[in-house]
């Protein structure tokens, strides 16, 4: 059973009695939880995501995986890891060593240096996206959206006003006719329909641009 929390692309984020009756459940069935938890580290409001693995005999049915892409700014490098149930870390690695020649040792050296390096500097870059994401949560409330603030991720997850389930159409107009380029719901799956993923990647300025197209946009 695959879990992704806090979620791309929704920025819901999981409770401890969540990952306790996922794992109850993984029990029962015998089945592998494979937990992708790589926004565990960009959370917001005093908000920490727990792990998986905190939950007594987790590692008996879970796998955890995270990476350096989301909470070291290294999407690109392609670095990962991946914890938990030893039998499935063996089987990983096994794979791992067959399907290509491991990773550029420099960019191993940059991971070491940025996982055992001062970590504080996390928190200024968390409130970077904090502020982005206030932008966006204020700005498309005014302009009729509903949505709830995230506590962690980089995405802000809003339903469409009046009650539109054409998310294709509607992020294509608004990319046509404003300039701002959204994900459509739709294409997370059908039960995104109805809905749109803002990213907080882009600069402050050009979110606070975008939210301003998007309040004075008559849709
Ligand atoms: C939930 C989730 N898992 C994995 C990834 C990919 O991470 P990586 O850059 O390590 O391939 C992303 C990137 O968007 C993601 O949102």
């Amino acid at each position: 059973m695959w879990l992704n929390y806090p979620n791309n692309p929704t920025g819901a984020v999981a409770t401890m009695e969540f990952y306790e009756e996922a794992v109850a459940f993984a029990r029962e069935h015998n089945i592998l939880i494979a937990h992708d938890a790589p926004y565990c580290d960009v959370t917001f409001d005093d908000y920490n995501a727990p792990s998986i693995l905190q939950v007594p005999g987790a590692r008996d049915v879970t796998v955890e995986f995270n990476s350096l892409s989301k909470t070291y700014n290294m999407a690109g490098w392609r670095l990962g890891m991946a914890v938990g149930n030893a039998q499935v870390i063996n089987y990983l690695s096994t794979y791992k060593s067959q399907m290509d020649t491991s990773t550029f040792i420099p960019v191993f050296d940059a991971g070491v240096t940025a996982l055992t390096s001062d970590q504080s500097w996390l928190n200024e870059r968390n409130a970077i996206y904090r502020e982005r994401r206030d932008i966006l949560v204020e700005g498309l409330r005014k302009a009729g959206f509903t949505l709830e603030s995230p506590r962690a991720a980089i995405y802000v997850w809003a339903q469409l006003p009046n009650g539109n389930m054409d998310s294709m159409a509607f992020c294509s107009r608004m990319l046509e006719e404003i300039g701002v380029s959204t994900t459509p719901g739709v294409v997370y799956g059908q039960h995104g329909e109805g809905f749109l993923r803002i990213s907080l990647g882009q600069s402050t300025e050009r979110i606070r641009e975008a939210v301003q197209r998007i309040e004075n946009w008559k849709y």
